[in-house]
């Protein structure tokens, strides 16, 4: 699906409500819209770091903002400056990311280079005195992401990580509802994101394998764990409000046996000490289950990405389909059968009701950007959001690891930070309005 800019009146009214401040119980990090003075002044200027794939599709965004100005790119390939200049015509170009840190014309930077290279770029950013918005997952070891978020909050300079679904119409509106507890008590989320391919990028030049490929390999990638489990794991801990407390892991190369480093399967099992369970899994050489987040309550499940909600209890079928029921009853009673057979089962009837009538025009990334673009000029960093990236970075790696050793491993005590998850904040449905 190609994402249109969803400007910020059009994302408010897809959710339903008048002002950002209604949601701040579940996603305190809208506050970045909240009508904001601008005393300082009304433009930023942005740097982009690493303007490969996923920086040019930021870039497009930052365009169409006309709060923000792209002021310099730099990477040390030639074909993405080569496709960033054709977004951004007027920019500055350096080969050097330094060079642009040292430019003072430069008040944000959006690094969007591959993960074992985000470290460095990020500790010497927020050293320059810039503001940093970084690509997930931030950092390629736990200690890493620890440290940056540390200097984060010593240097004063916001930091956003590129956790869109903090933005995304659908999850808003599925977590205002699961913490109104609409489901019920959650037990368990069951993520998923399974594909069929290679997950290649084709080379000009076989020199340049690992630099292109470079999620394939394990110098510069935690594989599916950091590339997609990142996203998945942090809707997680939106869903339950909290931090799993245990996590086991399994990978292998069971299909894609072409040289790569990282694993095409993988599965892990996190365990909170209250008895929830949180299960994330990802197949590239099978797409049938595609991408979802089961969220499972004991009234109900919610998949956020279908953007569905089941009821257990289902409403009870029109006259006539129990009349046809009854009949066909009555007949096969008639018949020797070892049972029920023709009783549809729930889960076979149940087809779910879709939370939001139309499908939103955003998966949260233009509204993520926007938002960036707010607190550069405003410097104010919105609640929480931070925090969110950072755990999500960390659940990632620790299942990395957990799959590495084999090991059923504990969180570590000194990477957990000053913040509790939103969620344990519960919506008092009387008191708080509804999204
Ligand atoms: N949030 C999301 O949904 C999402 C989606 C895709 C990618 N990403 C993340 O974005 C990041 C980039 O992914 P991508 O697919 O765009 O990769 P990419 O390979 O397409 O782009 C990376 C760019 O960084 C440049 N680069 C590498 N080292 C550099 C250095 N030292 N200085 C300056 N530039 C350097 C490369 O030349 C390239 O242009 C990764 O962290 C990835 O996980 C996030």
């Amino acid at each position: 699906m190609k994402e249109t800019n969803l400007g910020r009146r059009e994302f408010l009214k897809t959710l339903g409500v008048a002002g950002a401040g209604i949601l701040a119980a579940t996603s305190p990090w809208l506050s970045a819209f909240s009508e904001v003075n601008h005393t300082a002044r009304d433009r930023c200027r942005i740097g982009i770091i690493g303007p490969g794939s996923r920086g040019q599709f930021l870039m497009g965004f930052l365009a169409q903002n006309p709060k923000a100005d792209i002021v310099a790119i730099a990477d040390i390939y030639q074909p993405s400056i080569d496709g960033a200049l054709k977004i951004a015509p007027k920019a500055k170009v350096y080969k050097d990311y330094r060079r642009l840190l040292a430019d003072p014309e430069v008040d944000g930077v959006i690094v969007a280079t591959p993960l074992n290279t985000h470290y460095g770029i990020v500790m010497d950013a927020f050293d320059a005195g810039k503001h940093v918005y970084c690509e997930k997952t931030i950092g390629y070891t736990m200690e890493e992401c620890f440290n940056m978020y540390n200097r984060h909050m010593s240097s004063g300079k916001l930091f956003f990580t590129g956790q869109q679904r903090l933005f995304d119409p659908r999850y808003i509106k599925v977590m205002d509802l699961v913490h109104r507890g609409t489901f019920g008590k959650i037990s368990a989320v069951d993520a998923y994101w399974n594909r069929n391919g290679d997950w290649r990028r084709e080379v000009p030049d076989p020199s340049l394998e690992k630099f292109i490929n470079w999620r394939l390999y394990g110098d510069s990638s935690r594989g599916l764990m950091s590339e997609l489990g990142c996203h998945q794991l942090q809707i997680g801990t939106w869903a339950l409000g909290k931090l799993p407390d245990r996590v086991m892991g399994h990978g292998g190369i069971t299909f894609w046996k072409d040289g790569r480093e990282v694993h095409d399967n993988v599965h892990c099992i996190y365990g909170y000490d209250t008895g929830e369970s949180l299960t994330y899994g990802s197949v590239i050489s099978n797409k049938f289950y595609g991408l979802e987040e089961k969220i499972m309550g004991n009234l109900g499940t919610v998949e956020p990405e279908s953007g569905k909600y089941y009821f257990e209890e289902v409403a009870p079928a029109p006259a006539f389909l129990q009349m046809v029921n009854s009949w066909e009853n009555a007949l096969f009673e008639e018949i020797p059968f070892a049972g029920t057979s023709w009783a549809p089962e729930t889960a076979n009837v149940n087809k779910g009701e879709f939370i939001l009538g139309e499908r939103p025009k955003t998966d949260g990334t233009s509204l993520l950007v926007d938002a960036f673009v707010e607190a550069v000029i405003t410097g104010k960093q919105p609640e929480r959001i931070a925090e969110e990236g950072y755990y999500a970075s960390l659940l990632c790696l620790w299942g990395h690891k957990a799959i590495e050793t084999g090991q059923m491993l504990v969180f570590p005590e000194e990477y957990k930070i000053d913040y509790a998850p939103y969620g344990t904040k519960k919506i008092n449905p009387a008191t708080d309005s509804p999204a």
